[in-house]
């Protein structure tokens, strides 16, 4: 595997099954960690997790002076920020959609779309100072034309997939690039039949880290295969 020996890479959803095998995988290739959670409750056993090296803090993720002040922080103590990988939100069943309330629609969209959104535009300035990357994980779920008790996870998918393509073509010409990674397997963190263990997920998603791709869609199967899509 790559070195990221100098590096400082930011992951989301760490307390979950993609966050937590793409930071694992980067902690092993010697990257220095930026994890923002949601909870100052789960801090203390990430730090114990990750090393006191790994710069583990509570955030609001639709809150921008939370995430102002992180990046600040990572770049205060590492110097730069380099790339950030951003795997966020669960998978949601929870009925009819027309039956949902406004506060429930609301909470699919914030972390779905309004968390993605408020963290690129924080970390902009640092990604452009490091010309690193940001890429989006995103689920082929939203390309789905439905599925039974989850509209509204599908819909909210559907837009973020929409912000990531957006933003992958509107900022071509930035000094960082932005890509998507869209998952089409299950990850989980431990190994079974059928499943892809994340850590092996998240090695193959920080090539990414080295490679030219710019603006540019992958695809990731049970194949395993990251494959560039012809798909704008
Ligand atoms: N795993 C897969 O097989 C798979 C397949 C296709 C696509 N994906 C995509 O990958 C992403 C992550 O999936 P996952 O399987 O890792 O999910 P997961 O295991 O359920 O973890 C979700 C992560 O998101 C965080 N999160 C959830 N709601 C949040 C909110 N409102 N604010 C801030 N953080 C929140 C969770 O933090 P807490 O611990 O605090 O709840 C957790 O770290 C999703 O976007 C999903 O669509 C995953």
């Amino acid at each position: 595997m790559q070195s990221l020996q100098n590096q400082t890479v930011l992951v989301t959803g760490v307390t979950g099954e993609v966050g937590w095998g793409l930071a694992h995988a980067a902690r092993d290739a010697g990257a220095r960690l930026v994890l923002p959670v949601r909870r100052e409750e789960q801090v203390a056993a990430l730090e114990a997790e990750f090393g006191e090296g790994a710069l583990v803090r509570a955030v609001g993720f639709t809150d921008e002076a939370t995430l102002q002040g992180l990046r600040d922080e990572a770049v205060a103590r590492f110097g730069r920020l380099n790339h950030v990988f951003a795997p966020l939100g669960a998978w949601w069943a929870k009925g009819a959609s027309l039956e949902q309330s406004p506060d429930e629609f609301r909470a699919l969209q914030d972390v779905y779309v309004e968390a993605p959104w408020q963290l690129l535009r924080a970390m902009a300035p640092a990604l452009r100072d490091s010309t690193g990357s940001f890429t989006f994980i995103t689920g082929a779920g939203g390309e789905a034309p439905f599925i039974p008790r989850s509209g509204l996870l599908v819909a909210a998918v559907a837009a973020q997939i929409a912000l990531a393509r957006t933003l992958r073509h509107e900022l071509v010409r930035e000094p960082f690039r932005v890509n998507e990674v869209r998952i089409s397997a299950r990850l989980e963190r431990q190994p079974r039949p059928g499943v892809v263990p994340s850590r092996e997920a998240g090695e193959t998603f920080l090539s990414l880290v080295t490679s030219d791709a710019r603006g540019t869609l992958f695809r990731y199967g049970p194949d395993r295969a990251l494959v560039a899509s012809a798909e704008r």
